[in-house]
């Protein structure tokens, strides 16, 4: 068996060389993405394993249908950025990561919120400045707040756990009712609900799809005064404008973004030489109460080294059984 490993940064490398070692397979290590022009380089192997935040373009399956190669192994959890038919047309099946550390999501969400609500992004600039006054930064303490989350999926009970530890209170929302979250009767019967009773609202859902945002001027509205947001989900569940709006204005308090709509491109890329040419994301930047980080939530060596191997797992149960515990369902 002979895999390819397409858009490898420098900290995954180890731990795919490791795994090629351990497991005696080898696995070409690739650092350009996968394109409808580098997926040449496939020819000859038998698995592709991918990430990367660009779409993937549909004429990549066809090639790797006439290569012969029928598995697609990602090294993330987003299938978002997949175009499903073609793979279905070209009867390629898929498989991602989808608990590579829920831990390290939740616990980047929680501490996140927790520098907003004592101000660090501030205090750390006027400290900069030599200006070492406390006011106007006053701080506001988490077991007094009611904590909304949004999606009660692994990463969001990971938080759901984490919060209580505080003292937080927290309410929840999902359309699939998990057990133990009920049990608890954390559950309120809808996002609307959630929306208005919570002090922080924490996403931990899915993108819903261009166009369908979870936080936007009518859904704010709704929000209670000085209320806070926490995204480190897609950045397509929020109306970024309408949010920035909302906390210049002061209707909201401020919001924590490990994501944003237009991240890809950007996010992880070096342009501190560059005309930067995104007001919007400038202006964001420079507010004091939005604390923006560029898609790093999952970025820590536990996480980083799940997904490098579990893809390769996942890879090799599909050749060897034809399916594996992380194939994703193309007909949902
Ligand atoms: C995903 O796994 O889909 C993520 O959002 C993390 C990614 C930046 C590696």
């Amino acid at each position: 068996m002979k895999l390819i490993d397409f858009g490898v940064r420098e900290d995954e490398k180890k731990y795919i060389q490791e795994w090629s070692k351990t497991n005696n397979i080898e696995v070409k290590i690739v650092t350009d993405l996968l394109t409808p022009e580098t997926v040449k380089m496939a020819q000859g192997y038998d698995g592709i394993v991918a990430y990367q935040q660009l779409p993937y373009d549909e004429k990549i399956f066809d090639t790797m249908n006439d290569f012969g190669i029928h598995v697609l192994s990602l090294r993330n959890v987003g299938v978002d950025n997949i175009p499903f038919e073609a793979l279905k047309r070209n009867n390629i099946r898929l498989t991602n990561v989808p608990s590579y550390s829920p831990e390290a999501i939740a616990e980047y969400s929680v501490a996140g919120l927790m520098a907003l609500l004592r101000n660090f992004k501030h205090m750390i600039r006027k400290v900069d400045q030599h200006d070492f006054r406390w006011a106007p930064d006053i701080g506001r303490e988490l077991n007094q707040l009611t904590v909304g989350v949004a999606g009660t999926g692994r990463i969001g009970r990971a938080a759901i756990k984490i919060y209580q530890g505080f003292g937080a209170k927290i309410i929840a929302y999902d359309k699939f009712h998990n057990p133990e979250i009920e049990k608890q009767g954390l559950y309120v019967d809808d996002l609307d609900t959630l929306l208005k009773e919570s002090d922080v609202v924490t996403l931990h859902i899915p993108s819903l799809g261009k166009g369908h945002t979870v936080i936007n001027k009518d859904t704010i509205a709704e929000m209670k005064d000085d209320a806070i947001v926490v995204n480190s989900a897609r950045g397509d569940l929020i109306n970024t404008t309408d949010l920035y709006d909302a906390i210049a204005n002061g209707k909201l308090y401020g919001a924590v973004l490990d994501v944003y709509e237009n991240e890809v491109g950007v996010f992880n890329t070096d342009l501190s030489d560059e005309e930067f040419t995104d007001k919007l994301l400038e202006r964001v930047i420079k507010s004091n109460r939005i604390i923006l980080t560029p898609h790093i939530a999952f970025y820590t060596t536990k996480a980083v080294k799940n997904m490098a191997t579990v893809s390769l797992n996942s890879m090799v149960s599909e050749l060897k059984d034809g399916s594996s515990e992380n194939e994703i369902n193309l007909d949902k």
